[in-house]
């Protein structure tokens, strides 16, 4: 990361939430720490608590204790990070919090002898109270159409809830901002490792060629967790999965897999290839809706060793909901590259294992040379996001000894091992990507758009067919049977294996 120095002010609404707490002040202070952010910079906190500067500075000075990487900070420099720290309290629906922003805003940064710096409004609150902020940013002049340049919106996810919505809400938003003000944050982009996808693909010249239909017979994309839902299973139980994991950060790997090499490594071009991935998505048909689309959700079970309640006792989630707490599917991509090969989808909370993997199995040699009782293993590329950060390649070799016998083995990179230094959180990069300007870590408009175009059929399916119930399975599973089926009907089986664990 380069340091650029122009002065910049962030403002989180939301200041008191847990997206905050954990993610964005420890972020921001991580940036600090490592002379990242502008030697003129302020944050100002917007919630609706009553809170004095003094307080909130107290509040994420624990934030920054408990959940940066950094561990316990250095005291002099929290001070320091702390001293540039601001609170405003009010309703997002008053219009005199706007008011008093505008004052603290006009206050903070004369304070700091700058004038009309980098401003960024991360909008770390509820997806409902989106278009209630945007507009009052826009009657407060807070965005004046002719500093476009300089003022940028970050808004969370959800973005929307299907197409339709997706769409209205990209209005609302160009109601107050051009596109390119708009950073619509998927914090998996901000993972090193997804970043290192294209790296991977694109600047070594020995695996582009193989990445297409000749070699390889199909792709298993994997987002498991064994965490519930946190607390959050008032949002969760409205979402879904689906909506959760698979429309934004799946749909992402997918497109950073799937897509072309772009003209050039820039926002637009990295972009229009990622949403052509999307175009090419094969629509379900009624029959995949009703039978290839597998909807899970966990009963109680044991996670490592610990009983765990079922998604229906989860505090703030409907005893009878239906809600999708796994998802697997099949689609294809129809294009020049990818015509014929499968890419396996699956998502769950409360699985076996934490994984996110890409898991890219090769066509097997066109010819057995060696007989023997076991036929080789086809080559494997796994791409290993999280955790045990890595890549792995299973190649065939010769068991030493008289015989031909042909074991599996693997050449392995791992992050731990082979830097000094861990990779930084997802919202440290995007956080300084946003006020640097580099908008290529996030969605834009139409990206977000095709993405939902993806997922709301099977949405709509499953809203018009109430009666059909999920799948269930035991917390601590693979997920349901349901799940395995999908993939061996096709001869094939899901890869769980997660390295580094036994
Ligand atoms: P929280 O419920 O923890 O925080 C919401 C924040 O919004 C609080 O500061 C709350 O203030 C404030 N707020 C809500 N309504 C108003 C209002 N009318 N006026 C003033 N302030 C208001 O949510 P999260 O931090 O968990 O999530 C925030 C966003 O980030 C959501 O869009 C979520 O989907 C997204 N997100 C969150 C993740 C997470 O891990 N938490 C992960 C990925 C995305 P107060 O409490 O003072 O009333
Ligand atoms: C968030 C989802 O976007 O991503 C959570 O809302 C999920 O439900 C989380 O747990 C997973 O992120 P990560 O970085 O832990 O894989």
């Amino acid at each position: 990361m380069t340091q650029h120095d122009t002065p910049a002010t962030v403002v989180i609404f939301g200041a008191s939430g847990d997206l905050t707490k954990r993610k964005l002040v420890p972020a921001l202070f991580m940036l600090k720490r490592e002379g990242h952010l502008p030697s003129r910079f302020s944050l100002v906190g917007v919630a609706r608590r009553e809170k004095t500067d003094e307080e909130f500075r107290g509040d994420m000075g624990e934030a920054v204790s408990s959940f940066s990487r950094a561990g316990s900070p250095d005291r002099a420099q929290l001070d320091e990070f702390l001293s540039r720290t601001f609170y405003v309290c009010g309703d997002f629906a008053n219009v005199e919090t706007y008011k008093w922003l505008k004052t603290k805003l006009d206050e903070v940064e004369s304070a700091a002898g700058v004038k009309d710096p980098v401003r960024l409004y991360y909008l770390a609150i509820p997806p409902s109270e989106f278009p209630v902020v945007l507009e009052h940013l826009a009657a407060a002049g807070l965005s004046p159409r002719d500093q476009a340049d300089r003022i940028r919106i970050v808004i969370e996810k959800p973005f929307g809830h299907d197409a339709e919505s997706g769409r209205v809400l990209n209005a609302q938003v160009h109601r107050t901002f051009e596109e390119k003000q708009v950073y619509r944050i998927d914090h998996y982009l901000g993972k090193e490792t997804v970043q290192n996808i294209l790296v991977f693909r694109l600047a070594n010249g020995i695996f582009e060629p193989l990445w297409n239909r000749r070699y390889i017979d199909h792709v298993q994309i994997t987002v498991a967790e064994t965490l519930g839902v946190e607390g959050r299973g008032g949002y969760f139980d409205e979402a879904g999965i689906l909506r959760d994991i698979v429309q934004n950060h799946m749909l992402q790997l997918l497109c950073l897999v799937g897509m072309e090499p772009p003209i050039r490594f820039d926002a637009e071009q990295v972009r229009n290839e990622k949403v052509k991935v999307l175009m090419a998505l094969r629509p379900f048909g009624a029959e995949d809706l009703a039978n290839s689309i597998v909807r899970g959700q966990y009963v109680g079970g044991d996670i490592a060793g610990a009983r765990v309640p079922a998604y229906r006792d989860e505090p703030s989630v409907d005893p009878h909901s239906n809600t999708d707490t796994y998802v697997a599917f099949r689609v294809f991509l129809d294009n020049w590259r990818w015509a014929g090969v499968p890419f396996y989808l699956r998502a769950g909370k409360r699985l076996a294992g934490r994984t996110t993997s890409i898991a890219i199995h090769f066509r097997r040699p066109p010819l057995t040379l060696f007989r023997q009782a076991r036929a080789p293993e086809p080559n494997l590329l796994l791409l290993q996001i999280q955790p045990d950060e890595g890549i792995w390649l299973r190649v065939g070799s010769k068991r030493p000894g008289g015989r031909v016998e042909i074991d599996p083995v693997e050449l392995q990179f791992r992050y731990s091992t082979t830097f000094d230094q861990g990779p930084p959180e997802a919202y440290e990069r995007l956080l300084l990507d946003a006020m640097h300007g580099d908008s290529t870590l996030f969605a834009r408009e139409d990206e977000v758009d095709y993405a939902w175009r993806v997922v709301t059929p099977m949405l709509e399916h499953w809203k018009a067919n109430p009666g059909v119930p999920v799948t269930l399975y035991p917390a601590g599973s693979w997920g349901p049977l349901e799940g395995d089926r999908l993939i061996q009907a096709d001869g094939r089986a899901w890869y769980n294996e997660i390295p580094g664990r036994d």
